[in-house]
């Protein structure tokens, strides 16, 4: 691949993108959250859709990614290779635009969001606070650099609504047995991040060199075998779920 290629937002899930619906299966519990923030709506546009996860199943949903591998995954007949920035449709052609989990990897996040006004009366963002705390203990004792990666690429969420002009922003604590294997989603089964198919459909594992990942996890097991890590983290192991700064922006009528 030419170096021009790779620097493509899209090549990152061209790269990582085969199997990513194994490992990231829609949460029961927000797809209903992201339902009710659509509200009845005949006609959708999902930016960044990946493999669809989330799409609400009684609307006429447009797919929208810029990534060819992560388009093919997709179930639906109407798809568009496109990227937020530039949306081939005109304005107001849908009742709602959702992009859910996707707005970090847009390289020009207020064009992207501007489109998402643009084309569509609703618009429903899922993404999540850099800024937050408590951070997954993952970051603070093994991974300080998904944080230096998280603060360079995420907007704080406060900026994500005031660009949409948005009216809701709803915290989703993470639940303990959450489905959708983002990088939080294992806060409670931390052995599962020493599952190298699991990080590998996280974007931010997936990005970072061997040689910073593979040291980190070596503790991380070292630590789980020798019931550290449970003694320090004895607190989260009763708990259902956490705030770790995702929240849904919604905006629009
Ligand atoms: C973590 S996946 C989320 C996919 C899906 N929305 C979900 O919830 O599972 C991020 C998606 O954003 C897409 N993406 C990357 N750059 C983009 C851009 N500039 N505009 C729109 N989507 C982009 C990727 O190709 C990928 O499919």
């Amino acid at each position: 691949m030419d170096t021009a290629a790779a620097d493509r937002p899209s090549a990152t899930y061209d790269r990582i993108g085969l199997g990513y619906s194994d490992i990231r299966r829609p949460d029961p519990r927000l797809h209903v959250l992201i339902g009710q923030a659509l509200g009845s709506v005949h006609t959708v546009v999902n930016v960044g859709a990946g493999t669809g996860s989330y799409e609400p199943e009684d609307a006429d949903v447009t797919a929208v990614d810029p990534s060819q591998v992560m388009l093919d995954q997709h179930p639906g007949t109407k798809k568009v290779k496109a990227g937020a920035e530039a949306l081939p449709f005109a304005d107001g052609s849908f009742d709602a635009a959702m992009a859910i989990l996707t707005v970090h990897h847009w390289p020009d996040l207020h064009r992207g969001l501007g489109e998402l006004r643009r084309v569509a009366r609703r618009q429903v963002v899922f993404t999540w606070d850099p800024t937050h705390r408590p951070e997954l203990w993952l970051l603070e004792e093994y991974l300080p650099e998904i944080r230096e990666m998280d603060h360079a690429r995420l907007t704080p969420v406060a900026e994500v609504a005031e660009v949409l002009d948005a009216h809701t922003v709803t915290p989703f604590p993470i639940p303990y047995d959450f489905t959708d294997g983002f990088q939080c989603a294992y806060w409670r089964r931390p052995e599962f991040y020493l599952d190298s198919v699991i990080r590998q459909a996280s974007s931010t594992f997936a990005q970072l060199p061997p040689s910073v990942v593979e040291p980190a996890i070596a503790r991380l097991r070292a630590d789980l075998d020798s019931g550290d890590w449970h003694r320090r983290h004895a607190d989260l192991l009763g708990q259902q779920s956490v705030d770790y700064g995702y929240r849904l922006v919604i905006a629009g009528g």
